[in-house]
């Protein structure tokens, strides 16, 4: 049977048979709001390269949180910007600092939203990068796993529900699920960023969290974004080593990715739609090019579609209000 007796357009005739067929739906459940945490009170910092994002110190940081939990996002993911840097990142596992703090309030505040805390050196060393530094300034895998784990412990302790490795380290997944279940945290989930390429696409994140490498780039550690099959490798790595959740990043431009892992694994998948992926929505948006709530969804129901279950993005809050 072909045209005229096949016509697909009678199923896209009226809303009520487009929502009847639809094969994708948007969740805000699904759905997790990165927040960039600060020392001091009463702190809102505006991000300039990402319209409507803000830099806030603890007590706005469960305000905002709490917003997104009546909205019906499902999560955050805390990302913390230290009083002071050094060269082995010792912030990180503070527990005074941004995010262990805003853990704690965050538990108490705000009991329903799950609290993920992105696990990673670079907001916490003063070179940048994700790792220790061998003294030629090569990034030492092995001797920044304690480290990473250290400060994976530390937002355990302070109340996290999930940590999430963003450091692209080999092994990490392995040293953290072994130190959580040794320190009495069985119950606290390991997202890996196990699939994540060295990406221009994380440039106005590296303005939010005060993260760029001072000297080189992150090429040794971040996969090349030529590569699809390693992901799969990459993938299957840190199912083996424990991971509860996978995580692809970026999301937009890397959808075959995402469709290749959602294939090979078990786990819940979840995709980064990163800075950089807002950003550029956003400018257009800024200069009356784009319609930010159509564009928005749009690219976050393509990242669905694709196959991720979870949704790290900046636009969380308002999609769940668009969405609501
Ligand atoms: C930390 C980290 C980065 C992002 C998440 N965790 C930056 C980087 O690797 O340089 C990027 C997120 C974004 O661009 O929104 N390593």
């Amino acid at each position: 049977m072909s045209f005229p007796e096949e016509r697909p357009r009678r199923l896209r005739g009226n809303a009520a048979w487009r929502q009847m067929v639809r094969e994708t739906d948007l969740d805000p459940a699904r759905m997790v709001l990165p927040l960039f945490v600060v020392p001091g009170e009463g702190v809102r910092e505006p991000v300039v390269s990402m319209p409507g994002v803000e830099q806030r110190s603890v007590d706005g940081t469960v305000e905002l949180a709490r917003e997104a939990a009546a909205a019906g996002v499902g999560g955050v993911i805390l990302f913390g910007i230290p009083e002071s840097k050094d060269p082995q990142g010792t912030a990180a596992w503070d527990p005074d600092g941004p995010v262990p703090s805003a853990l704690r309030a965050l538990r108490r505040e705000v009991p329903d939203l799950l609290l993920w805390a992105d696990v990673c050196l670079c907001e916490y060393t003063d070179h940048g990068h994700c790792g220790l530094l061998t003294p030629d300034g090569e990034v030492d895998n092995d001797a920044s796993l304690p480290l990473l784990s250290r400060a994976a412990m530390a937002y355990a302790d302070a109340g996290a529900h999930a940590v999430a490795p963003s450091d692209m380290m080999d092994g990490r997944i392995g040293r953290i699920r072994t130190d959580l279940d040794t320190q009495g945290h069985q119950e606290v989930v390991v997202v890996s960023y196990a699939v994540k390429y060295a990406s221009a696409f994380y440039g106005p994140f590296r303005d939010a969290a005060h993260s760029a490498p001072s000297f080189g780039d992150r090429r040794a550690y971040q996969m090349d974004p030529r590569n699809g099959r390693e992901a799969l490798r990459e993938a299957r790595l840190d199912e083996e080593e424990g991971a509860d959740i996978l995580m692809v990043k970026p999301a937009g431009p890397y959808l075959d990715v995402i469709r290749d892992v959602r294939a090979i694994s078990d786990l819940p998948l979840a995709a980064y739609q990163v800075s950089g992926e807002y950003a550029a929505v956003m400018g257009a948006v800024g200069n009356g090019w784009l319609d930010e709530e159509r564009v928005a969804l749009e690219s976050l129901t393509g990242i669905r579609r694709a196959g991720a279950d979870i949704m790290i993005t900046y636009w969380a809050l308002k999609a769940a209000r668009w969405l609501g």
